[in-house]
């Protein structure tokens, strides 16, 4: 059996990180989000996966190019304007076989068992089944209600208050068969959530598989981040070698640095004398972190730089991005690819800066 993982989406909600990174490939603990997906697929024990492209489809082929993935296939489709999430799975009928086939968001984290789903579904008499997980805050959401034998019954999009009768929300895995397909128009954009799934469940025909293993998507700055602590903790994506501190070999600390778990450093990184570095913080390749400098509940993209006595607390630090000596970037503040933070200046409340911004010394405090 294989998988269609919908990788195609712009994303607009993680930028600007996803102005020049797909939200596929941002770091966990150093290693791309689509990787902990192929390995849980892998760990089911499906043949192989199809990556439903449209946005920035090249990083992620790079990605997987050099992977030795043993018989797991991957195979890509490409779209040229955005077909949507049914479209999107549509575009890959002829790469998926015979059967049924999963189908899975390319931005939900998730520690669910697909063997389990898979499981569920046969038999059920459902076209399609879908996955529901509980979540604390579901007017964020779409709300599933699902009647005593698991179909789904009702979809309730932004709950008003009286409205929130369940806290199940879409958790974005289902299982679909081939009929479904037949149901997805071609060559244009079609959503499953708004088209395919309300006609199913007006047909009777959308089974529902209510899971309760760890759920979180990583698709705005808060989830991401909140995705990556978890990771660092160990509390999803675990591998067998898995450490609390794991600081590449090829890492020159200096003196007095506190590297506080958990925490990930990865190769080609400098960081100077009285830094700390963590905890729940991540680091990506040849990256530096200046004297008596702090990240603290952060993510560090590769070739970034923190420099002399900043602070990046509880923020996402872009690809090449700088954080000038002195500055305070905190607040799940957002810095894009490349951008320059001047010393001395005080982000905060989440603010986003483009990729290639350049705010010069001293002119922010926020
Ligand atoms: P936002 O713009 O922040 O909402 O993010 P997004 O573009 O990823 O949209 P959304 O979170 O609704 O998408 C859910 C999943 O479907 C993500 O994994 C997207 O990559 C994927 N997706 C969304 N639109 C398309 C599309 O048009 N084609 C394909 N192939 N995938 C899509």
């Amino acid at each position: 059996m294989k998988a269609v993982v919908l990788v195609g989406g712009k994303g607009s909600r993680l930028r600007p990180i996803t102005r020049t990174v797909p939200k596929a490939m941002v770091p966990l603990r150093n290693k791309p989000y689509i990787h902990y997906m192929v390995d849980s697929m892998r760990a089911a024990g499906l043949d192989g996966s199809v990556l439903s492209m449209g946005y920035l489809p090249d990083p992620i082929q790079r990605h997987f190019a050099g992977q030795d993935l043993d018989i797991f296939s991957i195979e890509y489709v490409v779209e040229h304007s955005p077909l949507g999430t049914a479209g999107g799975i549509k575009n890959a009928e002829g790469r998926l076989g015979d059967g049924p086939f999963v189908v899975t968001n390319g931005d939900v984290l998730t520690g669910l068992d697909l063997a389990e789903v898979v499981e569920a579904h046969r038999g059920s008499g459902a076209l399609a089944t879908i996955t529901l997980t509980a979540v604390e805050d579901p007017t964020a959401y779409g709300l599933v209600e699902v009647d005593h034998e698991l179909r789904v019954k009702k979809f309730v999009e932004k709950p008003g208050i009286d409205e929130i009768h369940t806290s199940l929300i879409n958790a974005g895995v289902y299982v679909f068969e081939r009929e479904v397909l037949d149901m997805i128009p071609a060559g244009r954009e079609v959503s499953v959530e708004r088209e395919i799934f309300p006609a199913l469940q007006g047909m009777g025909k959308l089974g529902a598989y209510v899971s309760s293993s760890y759920w979180r998507d990583i698709g705005t700055p808060r989830s991401y981040l909140a995705a990556s602590h978890d990771v660092l903790s160990g509390a999803v994506g675990r591998a067998p070698d898995f450490e609390y501190a794991s600081i590449d070999p090829s890492v020159r600390v200096s003196k007095g640095v506190a590297l506080l778990p958990p925490v990930c450093v990865a190769e080609g990184c400098e960081i100077g004398a009285g830094a700390t570095v963590g905890s729940r913080t991540s680091i990506g390749r040849n990256c530096s972190v200046g004297e008596g400098a702090t990240v603290e509940g952060s993510i560090l993209f590769d070739g970034s730089r923190v420099e002399e006595g900043a602070i990046v607390r509880n923020s996402i630090v872009g690809p090449g991005a700088v954080v000038g000596g002195g500055a305070i970037v905190r607040g799940v503040s957002v810095l894009g690819a490349g951008c320059v933070v001047g010393k001395g200046n005080v982000l905060g409340e989440g603010i986003r800066v483009n990729p290639g911004g350049h705010l010069p010394e001293g002119c922010v405090t926020f």
